[in-house]
């Protein structure tokens, strides 16, 4: 099957909730080395959301609006129905330390079992972003703190509105 977003494409699933700087530093990482970089806000069962898939989806869209291969969507559903559904054959995911190294492996071998053939490529997080997490954002603006080195400018007025922090 032939990918609808070309065949050097990538799908970069997560929640975003909200995207953080280490989110688009991976965005930024993955969209040198593949022609179009496709950002799918996806559904995790195990995290309660805050913001919806309509408000994530546009701050993903002004955070990434100076990377041109970069397209947003959203998926309802499992991703492996998602990429099967497209023709994208390489999900690529973000590793901070050994905790997440054992939780993405599991979802790879998961996701490529649900569709085979499906690769799923790990980037380490950089060095100074390893600790950021959306949980952790979302938190700490929860309490009214300084959230400015954890999200990008461009969404940081929505998330300090959320919390009614402005
Ligand atoms: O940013 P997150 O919360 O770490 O992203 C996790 C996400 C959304 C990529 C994952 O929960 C997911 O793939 N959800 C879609 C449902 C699915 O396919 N689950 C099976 C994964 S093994």
């Amino acid at each position: 099957m032939t990918c609808k977003y070309g065949k050097h494409c990538c799908l970069y699933p997560g929640s975003f909730d909200p995207v953080t700087l280490g989110h688009l530093d991976i965005i930024r990482r993955a969209a040198g080395i593949f022609d179009t970089v496709v950002v799918g806000v996806l559904h995790n069962p195990d995290k309660q959301g805050c913001f919806s898939v309509e408000q994530r989806m546009d701050m993903l869209k002004r955070a990434c609006e100076d990377i041109p291969n970069v397209e947003i969507i959203a998926w309802p559903g499992l991703l492996a129905r998602l990429t099967q559904k497209t023709g994208i054959r390489v999900v690529v995911r973000g590793v901070r330390n050994g905790a997440d190294l054992d939780s993405e492996t599991t979802m790879a071998h998961i996701n490529g079992q649900l569709d085979p053939g499906l690769e799923t490529l790990f980037l380490p997080a950089a060095p100074g972003l390893a600790d950021v997490s959306a949980s952790m954002v979302r938190q700490l603006a929860q309490f009214g703190a300084d959230i400015s080195n954890y999200v990008p400018s461009q969404v940081l007025p929505d998330v300090l509105a959320a919390f009614d922090k402005p």
